[in-house]
């Protein structure tokens, strides 16, 4: 699998690094509130593993799904809940868990639909963050890393479904998307 890779981006240890100083801060941030964590299924549910038991203070956790990326490297645009929440949000901190932001459109869009439940807060962590591809204008509160306009694959990441499992994050050969299918190299 590692084979597939043009290059490492961000190792297992810094990824392990950043996740402690992220649950620290969150911890501190936190102290003596109720604290909801939604993770963004398929994505996020590495990251959140870890974040999650590297905030040291008791939380409660849920998992929302909806669609952006199939196959396809690129957003369609189109945003679909495929599972909902189970609890009730109204009145409580909830902290939303992303693998990464690239438009920022499918985030914003799950942002809307969910203030209108009445949180009592609502902020947003991600591991990943593409800043220069943001088209909807976000507030991120806790980011792991800025990174450059690339695809990247790992730490829960996909490419067709494939390559979740890597325990760090990297950028994928153009070969593997000519294989898979892919027009050109994604940008993104
Ligand atoms: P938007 O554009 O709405 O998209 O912020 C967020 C979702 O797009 C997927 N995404 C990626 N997935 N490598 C991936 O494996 C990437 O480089 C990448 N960029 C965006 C991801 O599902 C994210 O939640």
């Amino acid at each position: 699998m590692e084979r597939d890779l043009l290059k490492i981006l961000i190792s297992t240890e810094d990824i392990q690094k950043k996740v402690k100083e992220l649950g620290e801060t969150i911890s501190r941030d936190y102290q003596g509130q109720n604290l909801l964590v939604v993770g963004i299924l398929k994505g996020s549910v590495i990251f959140m593993g870890d974040l999650i038991r590297a905030i040291k203070i008791p939380v409660q956790i849920d998992f929302m799904e909806v669609s952006s990326y199939g196959r396809s490297t690129e957003s369609s645009g189109a945003v679909r809940i495929l599972k909902d929440l189970e609890s009730n949000i109204e009145g409580k901190n909830i902290l939303i868990v992303e693998d990464i932001i690239d438009t920022g459109l499918t985030l914003s869009y799950l942002l809307d639909m969910l203030k209108a439940r009445k949180p009592g807060s609502i902020r947003i962590c991600t591991l990943l963050n593409k800043p220069s591809r943001r088209k909807a204008s976000l507030k991120v509160d806790y980011d792991g890393y800025d990174i450059p306009d690339e695809f990247v694959v790992g730490y829960g990441l996909d490419y067709g479904e494939l390559y979740r499992n890597l325990p760090f994050v990297g950028v994928l050969k153009p070969e593997i998307y000519a294989r898979c299918g892919e027009d050109t190299t994604p940008s993104k």
